[in-house]
C-alpha cells in the first residue's frame, strides 16, 4: 500500500462521513440499487423510495426475511405513482461488520429484494449472492397473501408464481386409500381390554324393512362378546373396513396380512321367514368399522361401526359422513358436526384461511393430515 493511500484511508474519518444514495423500488423493480455497498464506520446510506410499499428493514444473514431483533426499520413507505418528492430513510453505519436488510412488503424479499451494506466479497459463503439465495430459498416459493396482490401493480415486472402454496396443502388432504394399514395394538381413547364377565351376544339387522341399513349401526361391544348380524331382506355383505376407507374392505386396503371379516353376499328372498346369520367375535376393545360391499350401498350411509369413540373424532358419525363421500374427505364437510370454513376457493388471499382447517377442524380433516404424515 502507498504511503499516499494510507495516508488517505486513516485521513477519511476525520473527513465528513460519505453517503450512499440508494433507490427503493426505482423503476418499479423488487430491487435496492445498488445492492450492496462498502461504507465506513460513520458513514450514512440513504435510502430513497420510489413508487409503490416498500420497506428497508434489518436482518440477519441467517433469516434473511425476518426482521432482525431490535434492527433498524423504515416501516413501510407507501409512495404514489405520480410523487415526484420521494421519501427517504437513513442508516448510520455504525460497524464494519456485514450487515444485512431486505423489504418486508408481502413476497418481495423472497423474490430478492434485499440489501447489504459490507457484504465479504465472492468467494464466500456470506457474500451478497449467497444472502440474497438464501432469501429466495427461504421465502421464495411460500407466502401468498392477499397484499402481495394489493401491493402489486401493472408497473411490477416479475412474473407471478402460477400456483399459490396452499394448494400444496390441500392435496395433503387426499389419502392414498392404498396404503393404509388398519392393524391395531392399541387405541387412543378405548377402554381398556378386560374381558366381560358374562360374554353377550349383540343382535345387528342388516336391511331391516328392506332398508339400507344396519340396526342398530354403532354399538358397544366387550371382549369376549359376539356380534351377530341377521341378514332381513336384499342381498347385503357384512364386510370390515377401516375409518379412512369406509366403503374398501380390510383386504384392498391393508398392508399386512389381515384381510378382516367378509360375510359375502347374502340374499334373502322376499317372502323368506328365516335368515341368514353372520357372527364375530370381539377379541379387543379397538373399533371395528364396517359397510355393505353391495353397489352403492356403502355410500348410500350403509355402514356400522362397534366401538368407535364416540367423545373423539372417530366418532361412528364421521364414519358415515366419510362412507357417503366414498372416502373422499373435503375440507366443509369432514367431521362430527364441527364448524367448518368452506376452504375450496383458489383465491390467495385465501390462503391461510384455507390451510387453518387442517389442524382446526379436529376431525376427520385433521386425522387425514395426520395420517398422510405417517405415510
Ligand atoms: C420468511 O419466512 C419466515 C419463515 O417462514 C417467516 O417467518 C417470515 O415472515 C417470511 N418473511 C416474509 C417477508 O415473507
Ligand atoms: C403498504 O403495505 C403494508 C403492508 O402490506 C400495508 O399494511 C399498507 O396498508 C400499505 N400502504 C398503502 C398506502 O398501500
Ligand atoms: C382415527 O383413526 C385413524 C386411523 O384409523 C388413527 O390414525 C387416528 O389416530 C384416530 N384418531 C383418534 C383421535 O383416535
Ligand atoms: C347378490 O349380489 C352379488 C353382487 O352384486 C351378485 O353377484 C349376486 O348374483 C347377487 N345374488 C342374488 C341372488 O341376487
Ligand atoms: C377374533 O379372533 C378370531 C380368532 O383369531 C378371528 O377368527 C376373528 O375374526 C377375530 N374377530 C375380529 C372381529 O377380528
Ligand atoms: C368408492 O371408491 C372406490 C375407490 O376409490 C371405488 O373403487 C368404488 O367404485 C367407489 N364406490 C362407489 C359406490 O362409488
Ligand atoms: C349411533 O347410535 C345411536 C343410538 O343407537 C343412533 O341414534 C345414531 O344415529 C347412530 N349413529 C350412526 C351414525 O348410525
Amino acid at each position: 500500500m502507498s504511503l499516499a493511500l494510507a495516508l488517505t484511508l486513516s485521513l477519511i474519518p476525520f473527513a465528513s462521513a460519505a453517503t450512499f444514495d440508494v433507490s427503493v423500488g426505482a423503476g418499479g423493480e423488487l430491487a435496492y440499487n445498488p445492492q450492496f455497498v462498502h461504507a465506513a464506520v460513520g458513514d450514512v446510506i440513504n435510502f430513497v423510495f420510489h413508487p409503490k410499499n416498500h420497506t428497508v428493514t434489518q436482518s440477519s444473514f441467517d433469516t434473511p426475511c425476518v426482521p432482525l431483533h431490535g434492527g433498524q426499520n423504515s416501516g413501510f413507505m407507501p409512495v404514489a405513482a405520480e410523487t415526484t418528492a420521494l421519501p427517504n430513510f437513513q442508516f448510520s453505519v455504525t460497524s464494519p461488520d456485514p450487515t444485512w436488510f431486505y423489504c418486508q412488503q408481502t413476497n418481495h424479499c423472497g423474490r430478492g429484494m434485499v440489501f447489504a451494506v459490507n457484504p465479504p466479497a465472492e468467494p464466500n459463503p456470506h457474500s451478497f449472492k449467497a444472502f440474497q439465495d438464501r432469501a429466495i430459498a427461504n421465502n421464495g416459493t411460500a407466502a401468498p397473501s392477499a397484499s402481495s396482490a394489493a401491493s402489486s401493480t401493472a408497473t411490477d415486472t416479475y412474473i407471478t408464481p402460477p400456483t399459490p402454496e396452499w394448494q400444496t396443502a390441500t392435496a395433503t388432504i387426499t389419502m392414498p386409500s392404498s396404503t393404509w394399514t388398519t392393524i391395531y395394538t392399541s387405541y387412543a381413547g378405548a377402554a381398556a381390554p378386560t374381558p366381560a364377565l358374562q360374554p353377550s351376544d349383540h343382535k345387528i339387522i342388516v336391511g331391516a324393512d328392506g332398508q339400507l341399513t344396519y340396526s342398530p349401526a354403532n354399538i358397544s361391544a366387550s371382549v369376549g362378546d359376539t356380534v351377530t348380524f341377521e341378514f332381513r331382506s336384499k342381498n347385503h355383505t357384512v364386510t370390515q373396513s377401516s375409518f379412512l376407507n369406509p366403503c374398501l374392505s380390510q383386504a384392498e386396503t391393508s398392508l399386512g396380512t389381515q384381510i378382516g371379516f367378509d360375510s359375502g353376499f347374502q340374499p334373502v328372498s322376499a317372502g323368506a321367514t328365516s335368515f341368514p346369520t353372520f357372527q364375530i367375535k370381539i377379541n379387543d376393545t379397538v373399533p371395528i368399522w364396517g359397510y355393505c360391499r353391495q353397489g352403492d350401498h356403502c355410500v348410500k350411509g350403509m355402514v356400522f361401526s362397534i366401538n368407535a369413540v364416540e367423545s373423539g373424532p372417530n366418532n361412528s358419525a364421521a364414519f358415515q359422513k366419510l362412507a357417503q363421500r366414498n372416502g373422499t374427505s373435503s375440507p366443509s364437510s369432514a367431521g362430527s358436526g364441527t364448524p367448518t370454513s368452506s376452504s375450496g376457493s383458489s383465491s390467495p388471499s385465501n390462503a391461510a384461511v384455507s390451510i387453518s382447517p387442517i389442524r382446526g377442524i379436529g376431525s376427520v380433516l385433521a386425522l387425514t393430515a395426520t395420517v398422510f404424515m405417517m405415510l
